[in-house]
Parts: structure tokens; sequence; C-alpha cells
């Protein structure tokens, strides 16, 4: 049995965590998968301090969220230490659980700014804004960092970034075992998990290549760590929470239906249109409920239609149709 985490006063249980996604992890995704259930903590997608500051309305936008969604984190990145202390301040406003600062993101458009992973190629800077922000929050403080750039003289300091977090008050860390010179490339190095954890006495969550509960128990086995994170193995599987937290409590892992796929897509259908405009809305609706369908027979096929349905309700009529047609056996055996 893994107790649950504590982060500060809140205490995260199950000790499951959705990672931040950018363009991912909007509001409708984050309630869908708290919805679903087996997940203790919730991520927003990384917020820009910089874009905060100048009252951009895109940002402030992806800063709502609802009750039913916490515990919930708030993640954000920039590389001027007052700018971010301005931000966590406007978090704290928020009231979300957590606010969390985002030191592993190797995309060039936040790297070329300083921010994300290349503030692991300057501790000293790194900390500056950690302690600045740490300065104007009561909140728990998290910090999500990779091994290192993978370049440099010292290319896999992330001990050295974890004992940084711990001696400024950071309440708990996220290592993703990669280096952001790999971005997505290789498999995560779960020993570096092990290793922080084995480092400091603040907890740690192990993040990288979970897509299973399985993998997620042997993850918490092999390192020690406190939590586990799961990104991309929530797109296709928004279930992996609730069959891993069952596994975790050591009974047996529940299949997920066909009919708890099609509430899923459905939901998450009427949520998209009702906020969306219809350009938006059909670009987010083949992005995630397209993802839903893989693993459900004839999965493939109806993929490859929703790549060409022109509007919304055309979209939900081939969503029925085809769960009307596995309810009454048909394409049981095409591919998924
Ligand atoms: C599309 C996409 C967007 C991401 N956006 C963020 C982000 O905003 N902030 C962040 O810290 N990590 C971000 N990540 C990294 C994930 O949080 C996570 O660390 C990484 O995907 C490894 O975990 P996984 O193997 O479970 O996916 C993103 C990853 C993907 C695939």
């Amino acid at each position: 049995m893994i107790p649950p985490l504590r982060i500060g006063r809140l205490a995260v249980d199950p000790p499951l965590v959705l990672a931040p996604m950018a363009g991912l992890c909007d509001r409708h995704f984050r309630l869908l998968v708290r919805r679903i259930g087996g997940v203790g903590l919730v991520s927003m997608e990384f917020i820009s301090s910089e874009e905060v500051a100048r009252g951009h309305r895109g940002a402030l936008r992806k800063l709502r969220f609802s009750d039913e969604e916490r515990p919930l984190a708030i993640q954000i990145y920039g590389k001027d230490a007052a700018r971010m202390a301005e931000c966590a301040a406007r978090v704290e406003e928020l009231a979300p659980e957590v606010c969390d600062i985002n030191m592993g993101c190797p995309a060039n458009k936040v790297l070329n700014g300083c921010a994300g992973a290349n503030l692991m190629a300057d501790l000293k800077h790194a900390a500056a804004i950690i302690a600045a922000c740490r300065a104007r929050l009561s909140i728990p403080l998290t910090v999500k960092f990779r091994i290192g750039t993978g370049r440099g003289p010292d290319p896999t300091n992330f001990v050295e970034l974890g004992r940084i977090c711990q001696d400024l008050g950071v309440d708990a860390i996220t290592l993703h075992g990669r280096t952001a010179k790999q971005m997505y490339s290789g498999r995560a190095d779960w020993s570096a998990i092990a290793r922080l954890k084995q480092s400091v006495s603040i907890p740690v969550i192990g993040n990288g290549d979970v897509t299973t509960p399985d993998e997620a128990l042997a993850l918490f086995r092999e390192t020690g760590c406190d939590a586990v994170m799961v990104g991309r193995g929530v797109l296709t599987d928004p279930w992996i929470f609730r069959r891993t937290a069952a596994a975790l409590a050591g009974g047996p892992v529940p299949e997920t239906t066909l009919a708890a796929r099609r509430e899923a897509i459905v939901t998450h259908y009427r949520w998209i249109v009702e906020q969306e405009e219809r350009g938006p809305a059909m670009q987010k609706l083949r992005t995630f409920t397209g993802r839903y369908t893989h693993g459900i027979p004839g999965g493939r096929r109806l993929r490859q239609a929703i790549a060409s349905v022109p509007a919304p309700e055309a979209f939900l009529d081939l969503i029925e149709g085809h769960f009307d047609a596995l309810a009454r056996g048909e394409m049981m055996d095409g591919a998924s």
C-alpha cells in the first residue's frame, strides 16, 4: 500500500498526478479525468509569466478552473524572477492547491527565453526564481524538471537542483527521467528518479513512460518515488488513473467498457461544442476524442472517418452510429 503524497499541507490521495501538457490539459480534459476518478492531483498546462504580466487574454482564460477539478496545480514558467514572483502572487489569488514551476520544458519557443529546462544550465538563476516565488506563496510550491540539459559541462545536474529546491522550501519535486536534449526520445531513466529520491528528503514525483497500471506500480517499486505522474498515457487512456488506483489498493484492475468510452467521448463533445467556435471545436474534437477510440473495435476506421467530418453534428452522428453498431455486435473484428 502506497501512502498519500504529502505536498505541504495537502494530501494527494491516491498519489497519482495528471502531468501538465500544453494544448491538452485544458479544463475540459482535466474535468473529464477527474470525473473518471483515481487521480489525486490534476495539473494545468503551463502558463507564461510574461503573458500573465501583460494581461494576455488567452493566458488569463487558460487560468480558469472549476472547484470540481480540485486538487489542482497551476504551472508557471518564465525567465525573470520578479515576473515569476508576480505571477506566483496572481496564482495564489486564484487559490489552487499547488503552484508548480516549470524547469523542464525543452521547447525552443520557451528555451529561447532562457526558461523551462534552460534554467538547468544556470542553477543560480533557477534558485533566484524559486526563492522569489517561494517568498510570494503561502500555498504549496513544487518544481518540475528533467535530468538536466544534456549539454555543457554539467549535463545531468538534477540532484543539485533537487537539493536547491529542498533548501529553498519547495514542498515536492517532479523528475521527468530525460534530458532536455533528448526531448521525448529514448526511454525515461527511472534510475535517476531513484537517485533523486535517495538524495533529498522532500517528496519526489516520478515521471516518464508510464502507460499502464503495471508500469505505474513498477515505477513506485523501482524508484521508491512518492507519487507517479502520467502524461501521454492519459491521452489514449483517460481511465489509467482509475485502473492504477484499483491496482494500488490491491484490487482487480477494471476494464474500460465500451459504454464508458462512449460516455466519455459524448461528454467531452458536449463541453467542446458548448464553449468553442465551430472551427476550433472541430480541431479539438479530432485531437481529443479521436484518441479515446484507440483500442475499440473498428477504431481505426472510425478515426479515418472523424478526420474528414465537416461539422460537429456529423461528428456526433458518426460516434453514435459506431457505438450503436458495436452494441449490436457489428464490427467487433475491425482494427482498433
Ligand atoms: C504535448 C505535450 C505537452 C507538454 N506540456 C508540458 C507543460 O506544459 N509543462 C510541463 O512541465 N511538461 C509538459 N510536457 C511534459 C509532460 O508533462 C511529461 O513530463 C512528459 O510527457 C513525460 O511523461 P509521459 O511519458 O508520461 O508523457 C508536455 C508533454 C507533451 C507530450
